[in-house]
């Protein structure tokens, strides 16, 4: 089997850690029989260097990404190019046109906590004494941030009104619970809808299509739950959940959360899929959950962890390598069950060495 991706490595810490995650690839892939071709391209402060600051998503790197089974992300942005024009910026200028671009309408955001992290988590440890994995999947293209109208107007009595709109279309919350349910078909078959739909009809319509589409998927157990207590229930039993579904503005807000209790960013890789490609798998964007590291970036210290397991969400969703996706899965966690830690999780515990970038990619190599 052959797969063709795209790498855009970006800015700050985004070079570094893909270094690792590419060899993991090279390594699963010869380990599996299957072949990947891979070409870098350039995104977001690095294309705005190499464009005289002309833009930071080159129509280039759009063609590479358009020619791809899935996209491999690094992150954008940093100090250098903050006081750019909006538009041009890094983040807003490459990876919002991108999502637009193509059409990433679910984003998939796992927030775990490895049993031997549980002290790097703001969740009391007897709470969580095994650790917890939950993945969100949120609807990425609709709700209240791009529905019509949307205005500030003084009114007649010189008040100030602020209107957003809030539009679903079955099709798209039927296309998001698709996702979901099969994500869900391949993790513990437990799926949690979360929705307000004792206030919003948006909600009514979510709750009805998600109990529809739930007809195609008997094995998975579906649950309904309101945001408000949903927020309260991840952090007070973050370990019970399994699969997440919401929409847009919720998922937005959850999927911090779930990130802030897992305790450790450099450990969270995210997914944004869309079209289904001929092969039946989604086209996809993968990439660590945090940001460009510019604290830490130049020094060979990042956690390439969150990279190297968007390599294994990739597999997973767009390549439909799944063994490999599992063996990459396992050869983590086992790393992490040896002590050995990149800064950000590192305690100075009994049984804990610290490493560098290299050498945790190296280890997970090793463990493959
Ligand atoms: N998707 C993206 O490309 C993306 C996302 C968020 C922020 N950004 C950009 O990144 C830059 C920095 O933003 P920020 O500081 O708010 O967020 P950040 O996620 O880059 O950093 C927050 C903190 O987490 C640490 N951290 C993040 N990833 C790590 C890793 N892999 N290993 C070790 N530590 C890690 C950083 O050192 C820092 O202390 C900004 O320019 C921002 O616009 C880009």
């Amino acid at each position: 089997m052959s797969h063709t991706i795209t790498i855009l490595s970006g800015d700050g810490i985004g070079p570094e850690v893909m270094v690792e995650a590419l060899k993991v690839l090279d390594a699963v892939s010869e380990k599996f029989s299957f072949k990947v071709s891979h070409s870098e391209h350039l995104v977001g402060g690095a294309a705005l260097d190499g464009t005289n600051n002309e833009t930071p998503l080159p129509q280039e790197t759009i063609t590479a990404c358009e020619k791809a089974d899935a996209i491999l992300f690094g992150s954008v942005g940093g100090p250098k190019w903050e006081n750019l024009p909006p538009d041009i910026q890094p983040e807003r200028g490459a990876l919002l046109p991108l999502r637009k671009h193509f059409g990433l309408f679910a984003n998939l955001r796992p927030g775990s906590c490895h049993p031997s992290l549980t002290h790097a988590s703001p969740v009391k440890n007897e709470l969580i004494p095994d650790g917890f994995d939950v993945l969100c999947v949120r609807e990425l293209t609709g709700g209240i941030y791009f529905g019509q109208p949307k205005s500030i107007t003084t009114l007649p009595d010189g008040d100030i009104e602020a209107i957003d709109t809030m539009v679903y279309r079955k099709s798209e919350i039927e296309r998001i619970a698709r996702v979901a349910f099969t994500a869900a078909m391949g993790r513990d078959k437990r799926l949690l809808s979360v929705d307000k739909a004792n206030v919003l009809q948006n909600s009514v319509l979510w709750r009805e299509t998600v109990i529809e589409v739930s007809k195609d998927f008997p094995e998975v157990e579906l649950e309904h739950m309101y945001v408000d207590n949903a927020a309260m229930q991840l952090v007070k039993r973050p370990a019970s959940f399994d699969t997440l579904v919401t929409g847009n503005l919720f998922g937005d807000i959850l999927s911090d959360e779930m990130a802030m209790i897992s305790g450790s960013l450099g450990m969270l890789p995210s997914a944004s899929l869309g079209k289904v490609k001929d092969d039946g798998l989604y086209f996809g964007m993968y990439e660590p959950s945090g940001g460009s590291a510019p604290d830490i970036a130049g020094q060979g210290i990042a956690n390439p962890i969150a990279q190297i397991l968007s390599v294994s969400m990739m597999l997973r969703y767009s390549l439909g390598e799944i063994a490999a996706a599992d063996a990459i899965d396992a050869a983590v966690q086992k790393v992490i069950d040896s002590g050995l830690r990149t800064g950000d999780i590192f305690t100075g515990a009994e049984g804990e060495t610290k490493a560098n970038t290299a050498e945790i990619g190296a280890a997970i190599i090793a463990s493959l």
